[in-house]
């Protein structure tokens, strides 16, 4: 949640936040700023509420020079979406600015500490409490902006990144994380400064992903340095990105959701390239592989994720169950790591995310950690918090995904579940050799699939239109196909904002039954599996009581094309691999009809994609 850029070095740094805000804009979109160092050094704070677009239009005739500046993207936690509210934030005194992604939980007893000094303040967020609170440790002891800001996040409890610039250094840039993330970006005589590396990539592949509790001293001229809260000096660790700019451009879609649904024979090429051979049923995955003997021995797994990863971890209990015939349970992050749950040593925790910042999943693993459990994350973000915090993983490898829906996240996860239940199953010898081989024939094929099954976009195209107004959607499903159904049904209402709940097909009859009407349609999700039959008298059920049915079916399905009112048909799978087919027309389907009420299907409202707050 918030983004934060930051840039010191020769270019105008005006542009150079604001491409980098656009970049970040998928994190929080309701208000943005940024605060620059003219030449002169005045520092020039320019904010308002909405879109980076309308703080370009709102700086279109102010003065945007200097090389120095901060900017933010707010996502609103502590105050209303306003143009108080936006960040930067200031000090009393106006030298000093601040931008912050995080929450400071203790900001109300900080906020009284320097009111009693007789501080006061413009805004109702926690940030400028911060602010406020190292002008206040600076003028009255007289300490270096530094310590100023080593000092005051001592004081702090909660989760923050943040860039601080200040007139009386006005060639310095400081930065800090704790439980937020914070990239730091080393040019050739320039520094950027960002929530990830997106807004970095274009100008430097150098970057140091800043840890907890370390504070990055970027100063004109000087190498970069690096200190801890306690003052201890820190390693600056130069790595490399892999990421390149093209990925995070729409490439001649609309919409990135749009392109990353398209995108995704290639994602899940690049998925499960170098992990499954040309032949055989061998699964190489490194992250099992150098943890051979906990695997061996687990006595039971524990998936712990957030929406959508979370409906990804409902499909990974089912293929570990089947195939490694190991017990697997599915948590909710939030509600885990407040249950005080039993866990040892011989559990292991495995958390998925695809950003792999998201604040509740993070603290699950830490709880699971000191508890003794083995922690094997399923991240797409190379070098995030979750990827770091964790014991071994495996990347889903389906690059930068921009669109706040997830959807190549959700194909990439599910398909490094499969992989990672083959590799368990074949090291505890629970698959033979036979079996292992059609799955993985199977996931090879799975770039071709959805190349096949995305030629349904015209046909969902024309058929949203039929349900652009509707109120209320209900999704179907069974056995691996009932999370299927709840992730199309989370994707419809977080884009077009239509009412949608998934269910297992057979407990519509214990309630939802009773919803239904001609006003609400039902999308069934019915492959030909082995509950093919069952799924064929829900859709009777439906129908029977007037409802529409849109089902997804396997293609030349002629029972259930005679009772349905449409039918998107799919490619012939197996059972095991079709929630990640089943996925494309439910993507498709829930973006046509957002697209059709005119939605901003890549910033729904009220939302963002990297869930950095609990
Ligand atoms: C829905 C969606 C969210 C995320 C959730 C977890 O389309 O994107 O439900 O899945 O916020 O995010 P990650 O996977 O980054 O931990």
């Amino acid at each position: 949640m918030c983004g934060i850029v930051g840039y010191i070095g020769h270019r105008p740094a005006y542009p150079i936040l604001i491409k980098g805000l656009h970049r970040l804009e998928y994190r929080g979109y309701d208000s943005a700023g940024v605060a620059l160092m003219t030449p002169e050094g005045k520092l020039n704070i320019y904010k308002t509420r909405g879109k980076v677009e309308d703080l370009e239009r709102f700086c279109e005739s102010k003065d945007v020079t200097g090389t120095l500046g901060i900017a933010h993207t707010r996502w609103a936690t502590h105050g209303e979406p306003n143009d108080i509210n936006a960040h930067p934030h200031y000090s009393a005194s106006g030298k000093i600015a601040l931008v912050h992604n995080g929450t400071i939980e203790n900001y109300n007893v900080l906020k009284e500490a320097l009111e009693m000094h007789g501080c006061t303040f413009k805004s109702e967020t926690d940030t400028e409490v911060l602010v406020q609170l190292i002008e206040y440790i600076k003028e009255s002891t007289g300490c270096t902006l530094v310590d100023a800001v080593r000092e005051a996040l001592k004081e702090v409890v909660g989760a923050y990144a943040i860039a601080v610039i200040d007139t009386e250094n006005p060639d310095t840039v400081i930065g800090a994380r704790k439980s937020s993330p914070l990239v730091i970006g080393v040019g050739d005589g320039e520094t950027f400064l960002a929530s990830d590396a997106t807004p970095i990539v274009e100008f430097t592949d150098k970057v140091v992903y800043l840890n907890d509790d370390e504070i990055a001293i970027i100063r004109r001229g000087e190498p970069l340095q690096i200190i801890t809260t306690d003052n201890v000096p820190g390693e600056v660790d130069i790595k490399t990105l892999k990421m390149s700019v093209e990925q995070l451009e729409k490439g001649g879609y609309p919409h990135f959701m749009l392109k990353e649904i398209f995108e995704q024979p290639r994602t899940i090429h690049d998925c499960i390239r170098g992990r499954i051979g040309n032949t055989g049923s061998e699964v190489t995955l490194s992250g099992v592989i150098e943890h051979k003997d906990k695997f061996m021995n687990a006595r039971r797994m524990i998936i712990v994720a957030c929406g959508t990863s979370w409906h990804a971890g409902l499909i990974g209990k089912r293929l570990i169950q089947e195939i490694a015939r190991i017990p697997v349970e599915v948590e909710y992050a939030s509600e885990f790591r407040y249950s005080n749950p039993i866990l040892d040593e011989r559990d292991i925790v495995i958390a998925i995310s695809q950003s792999g910042e998201t604040a509740d999943t993070l603290a699950a693993i830490q709880m699971a950690r000191k508890c003794g459990a083995f922690v094997y994350g399923v991240c797409n973000v190379v070098g995030s918090s979750i990827a770091r915090a964790t014991d071994s993983g495996t990347y889903i490898h389906v690059g930068p995904e921009i669109g706040v829906a997830s959807t190549k996240a959700f194909t990439g996860q599910v398909t490094v579940l499969t992989m990672f239940a083959l590799a368990l199953g074949t090291l505890r010898g629970t698959i033979d050799r036979e079996t292992a081989a059609k799955v993985t024939g199977a996931l090879r094929n799975l770039p071709a699939l959805i190349k096949q099954t995305l030629k349904l976009n015209d046909t969902i195209e024309k058929l949203s239109s039929t349900y652009t107004y509707v109120h209320n959607f209900l999704y179907l499903g069974r056995g691996y196909n009932y999370p299927s159904a709840l992730e199309g049904a989370l994707k419809l209402k977080e884009i077009s904002y239509i009412h949608a709940e998934g269910y297992p097909a057979a407990e519509m009859k214990h309630g939802p039954i009773a919803l239904i009407d001609r006003e609400m349609p039902t999308v069934v999700i019915a492959p030909n599996d082995g509950m093919h039959e069952k799924i064929v008298s829900n859709i009777q059920q439906v129908k029977a009581r007037g409802g529409s049915v849109i089902a997804v079916v396997t293609k030349g399905d002629t029972t259930i094309a005679e009772i349905a009112d449409h039918i998107l048909e799919i490619p012939e799978v197996p059972d095991i691999i079709s929630p990640i087919i089943v996925s494309i027309p439910l993507q498709l389907l829930a973006y046509h009809v957002a697209i059709k009420k005119g939605c901003n299907v890549d910033m729904p409202r009220n939302l963002a994609k990297s869930v950095t707050v609990e």
